[in-house]
């Protein structure tokens, strides 16, 4: 009796026991259910066939549906129609097989539509035996850092692309030992080498054959942020010589430093530019020679009319002299001094010729003579009114600067006449040791210097043209200065070597 006695104690101790782990389980129980309520992450417990048996508020507020409307469905159903609903359901088939913690992402679609990326961390459990019974999953929401991924793969994607495909020569090296890491196929075009060869190759050995030049590259984008157009000669593979224009920028990739290069192939238009050179000063030659020339021949037939024509008239003149003081010249009085009349406005006509041809006085008196004999020309002929002002009295000129800077004179006080519409014009004329100065000013009509070059082009209006090109083959200068209803004035400095 006394051991049943026991026995029954023994008993009612266990089952108080029992019931109190059982309360403390409970209490327990609905602590972790309250937290798991609470937690702000959506938390959600599925059967092996995808079949939810518990969602949190957060998970039901997440997806926008009421728990009831969850629970007891398969959670493929509310992922979005291009998540890979199989790379999912893939995972569960994983999870049994390895039941560890696994992370996995999806798109799910919320009940107004929209779309969010998921990040699930899984955890199985299993029963007694072992066997995975359920899953309790939490997410996170990545739509936004897989927005950054995207716009980032999306950039990277894009970069590369235009990388490639971009005419223009591009190149990253190292910034410290100028390794090249990647270059496009213009790049491998122009240097004529293959990926292959030119990857893990130095810069310093490939383009930069002055390690002076590259150090410059180097400390001057050390200093700036960018380098921009600056002109650099190389080699191709074959040994072709190469010019471009580069300009590059530092990048940083993982942590290191790099140079972003883009050259511009400027071989040709390089080799163009020295062509066109090449031919300016052949055209300047040229045309200076075609002066001299000019006026070479100009004085011939000056002097030709001079000794022949003119010569001839004279001759005539004393015959026909002759002839009006002897006894002929009762009966052809009249004939006679028309005659005479003739003779002596031909030979007015040939001196005039002479002089403009080439005026004598030029040579035999010099510059300054040769310009007081132009200028009176000017004033009897057009009616010009010239002030003077020079101090070139005496000084001996080289012969070609004496002709240019006659010609140029000319053509200048031409121009007044022909363009200004003025009847005056101040004439300078000033001579240091090391140079002349001819400044002819006007205060005519005046015209727009932009429109110069547009009258050359259209084969008109070469006087001013052929004037500039004769003093810069003296290696002089030529200045126009003009403004409309103000004035023309131009400037010839010609030194004197
Ligand atoms: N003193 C000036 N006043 C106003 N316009 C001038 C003057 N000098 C030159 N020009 C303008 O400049 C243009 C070019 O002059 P330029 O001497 O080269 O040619 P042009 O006199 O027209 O022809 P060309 O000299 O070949 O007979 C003239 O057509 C004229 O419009
Ligand atoms: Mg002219």
């Amino acid at each position: 009796m006394k051991q049943e006695q026991k026995h029954l104690e023994k008993l009612i101790k266990d089952l108080d026991m029992l019931r109190t782990r059982f309360t403390l389980l409970k209490q327990s129980e609905q602590k972790y259910r309250t937290m798991i309520e609470k937690q702000p992450e959506p938390i959600c417990k599925w059967l092996p066939d995808t079949t939810i048996t518990y969602v949190n508020n957060a998970y039901s507020k997440f997806l926008g549906k009421k728990k009831q409307e969850l629970i007891g469905k398969k959670w493929k159903l509310f992922l979005s129609a291009n998540s890979s609903s199989k790379k999912t359901i893939d995972l569960y088939k994983r999870l049994s097989l390895h039941p560890v913690t696994t992370t996995h992402e999806n798109k799910v679609k919320r009940k107004d539509g929209s779309t969010r990326w998921l990040q699930w961390c899984n955890v199985p459990i299993k029963d007694s035996k072992g066997n995975i019974v359920e899953f309790l999953s939490v997410a996170r929401d990545i739509t936004n850092q897989k927005m950054v991924e995207e716009i980032l793969r999306f950039s990277e994607e894009k970069f590369s692309k235009i990388f490639h495909i971009m005419p223009t020569p591009i190149a990253i090296t190292n910034f410290e030992n100028g390794i090249f890491i990647d270059v496009n196929k213009a790049f491998l075009k122009l240097f004529e080498y293959s990926r292959k060869e030119l990857i893990g190759q130095s810069a310093k050995d490939i383009i930069w054959k002055s390690c002076k030049r590259r150090k410059y590259f180097i400390d001057k984008l050390k200093k700036k942020k960018r380098i921009h157009n600056m002109e650099l000669s190389a080699q191709t593979k074959s040994g072709k010589p190469l010019k471009h224009l580069i300009s590059s920028d530092k990048i940083t990739i993982g942590g290191e430093k790099y140079i972003i290069t883009a050259a511009i192939d400027i071989t040709e238009s390089k080799k163009r530019e020295e062509e066109i050179l090449r031919y300016q000063s052949q055209l300047k030659a040229l045309t200076s020679s075609i002066a001299f020339a000019e006026e070479k021949e100009r004085k011939r037939i000056a002097g030709e009319i001079h000794d022949n024509i003119s010569h001839t008239l004279a001759v005539i003149k004393m015959k026909l002299g002759e002839i009006q003081a002897s006894e002929y010249q009762c009966t052809h009085k009249k004939e006679l001094s028309l005659l005479t009349k003739l003779i002596d406005e031909a030979i007015s006509c040939s001196r005039t010729l002479t002089f403009e041809l080439g005026p004598p006085i030029l040579y035999e008196l010099g510059f300054d003579a040769a310009v007081r004999w132009l200028t009176e020309k000017f004033r009897t002929k057009y009616g010009l009114k010239l002030e003077i002002n020079s101090n070139i009295k005496s000084v001996p000129l080289n012969e070609d600067i004496k002709i240019v800077l006659f010609q140029s004179l000319r053509e200048l006080l031409r121009n007044v006449v022909k363009h200004a519409h003025v009847k005056k014009v101040s004439v300078k004329i000033h001579i240091s040791r090391k140079r002349i100065l001819v400044r002819v000013k006007d205060r005519g009509k005046g015209f727009d210097i932009s429109e110069l070059s547009d009258k050359i082009t259209k084969s008109a209006g070469f006087g001013l043209f052929n004037v500039r090109e004769r003093i810069e083959y003296l290696g002089g200068s030529l200045k126009i200065q003009s403004v409309k209803d103000r004035g023309t004035c131009v400037t010839i400095i010609v030194p004197l070597h």
